[in-house]
């Protein structure tokens, strides 16, 4: 099976679909690969590579697409980009299923079979393709060091000849994937570690990251796919409420708070900020989905009431290496799982291959 990888095109994207590594075990797996020209570049990984590793190089998108039986990407292929998909073709990339319909009609027109990498089952067969978890741990991760930046404070307790220093208190606010990262991390900086999540099991998470759970007397129910379902009206003023009166601890929050398909909750609002001492620093991971802070601009970085608040997107691809890294093995999982020994074969009874294909056109092979 020929395997296309175009170089991204989408503003500020550095990440790309496969690296080295991953062409050279799918090249050993009956797979060619045609990569672009610069694919890699932006996240360190050189035309040579590629070479090295098996693949073939194009330099246009349409040649480096033409004659693919699946073409795989990061970020959802722009108009242009659809246009020139071999008709018939599997592609695979982040394609916002629950928030462009547009892109997807667009796809389904096209006669792509499309495959996202949001909507594979979080099921434990699927783990090794779980796109949306190595990509949020990047973003934890970096939430965190961003935040340790813009402080003007030191993260960890210091004893030195001039004085005693205090660790910062960071709270961070949903404890999924990336709240849990950005947990580890700022606790490894030396930190004081407070969290809140609406799903109850997540506390023994927190604590046993080294972290305390922040309790506000809201708790949410979990939907079946793990997700936290969003909270009644009255339970969000009362969370804010409550975060209003306790946020003014903390010189650092970190929020991830995300209902799937819904826009981001509100959780801290302007009056929230205007509580906390100047210097503190706000980092709203869900910043795309609206923000959790009723301050944030999205992809800016803003200073309001003496607090930074860090609205950035896309923070995975701020650490293109291993965000591409971990990605291309997402992807070669998923891949494999579609045409194993690079033979395409869609059981449309599978719950991985149905839940993830969001397009495809009425007449699709088995
Ligand atoms: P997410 O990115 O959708 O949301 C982030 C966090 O925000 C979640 O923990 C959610 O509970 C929380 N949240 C939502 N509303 C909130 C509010 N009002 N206040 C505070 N927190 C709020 O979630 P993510 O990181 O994608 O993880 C979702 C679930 O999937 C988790 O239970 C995770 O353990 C599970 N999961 C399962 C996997 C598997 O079995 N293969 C793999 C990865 C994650």
């Amino acid at each position: 099976m020929r395997v296309a990888v175009p170089r991204e095109t989408a503003p500020g994207e550095r990440r790309v679909a496969l690296v080295p590594e991953s062409v050279g075990r799918l090249a050993g797996s009956g797979f060619e690969v045609t990569v672009q020209s610069g694919a890699g570049a932006a996240a360190s990984f050189p035309d040579e590579a590629y070479a090295d590793a098996g693949a073939e190089l194009a330099t246009g998108f349409a040649e480096t697409v033409g004659g693919a039986e699946a073409v795989l990407k990061v970020a959802p292929p722009d108009a242009g980009e659809v246009s020139e998909l071999p008709r018939g073709a599997i592609l695979i990339a982040f394609l916002q299923p629950l928030s462009d319909p547009a892109g997807l009609e667009r796809l389904s027109s096209r006669g792509a079979i499309a495959f996202a990498m949001e909507s594979i089952p979080r099921i434990s067969r699927a783990q090794s393709m779980d796109a949306l978890s190595s990509q949020s741990t990047v973003a934890g991760y970096r939430a965190a060091l961003i935040a340790a930046d813009r402080l003007p404070r030191f993260f960890p307790l210091l004893m030195t000849a001039a004085g005693t220093v205090a660790p910062a208190k960071v709270l961070v606010l949903g404890a999924g994937v990336a709240g849990l990262q950005a947990i580890a991390t700022a606790r490894r900086l030396g930190a004081v570690v407070s969290a809140f999540d609406v799903r109850a099991v997540v506390r023994e998470q927190v604590e046993s990251l080294g972290a305390s759970f922040l309790d506000l007397g809201v708790l949410g129910e979990e939907t079946a796919g793990g997700y936290a379902a969003e909270l009644t009206g009255e339970q969000q003023a009362r969370q804010q409420a409550e975060l209003q009166r306790r946020i003014p601890e903390f010189d650092v929050v970190i929020t991830t708070a995300l209902i799937p398909g819904r826009p981001a909750p509100r959780l801290i609002s302007a009056e929230a900020v205007r509580g906390m001492r100047p210097g503190s620093v706000v980092v709203d991971l869900a910043a795309e989905a609206g923000g959790n802070c009723e301050l944030t601009e999205v992809g800016e970085e803003v200073v309001r009431e003496g607090v930074s608040i860090v609205g950035a997107t896309n923070l995975a691809s701020t650490m293109p290496f291993h965000a591409s890294h971990l990605y291309a093995r997402n992807v070669s999982a998923l891949l494999q799982h579609l045409a194993p020994a690079g033979v395409l074969q869609l059981d449309w009874e599978d719950e991985i291959t149905a839940g993830a294909c969001v397009a495809r056109p009425a007449e699709v092979p088995a």
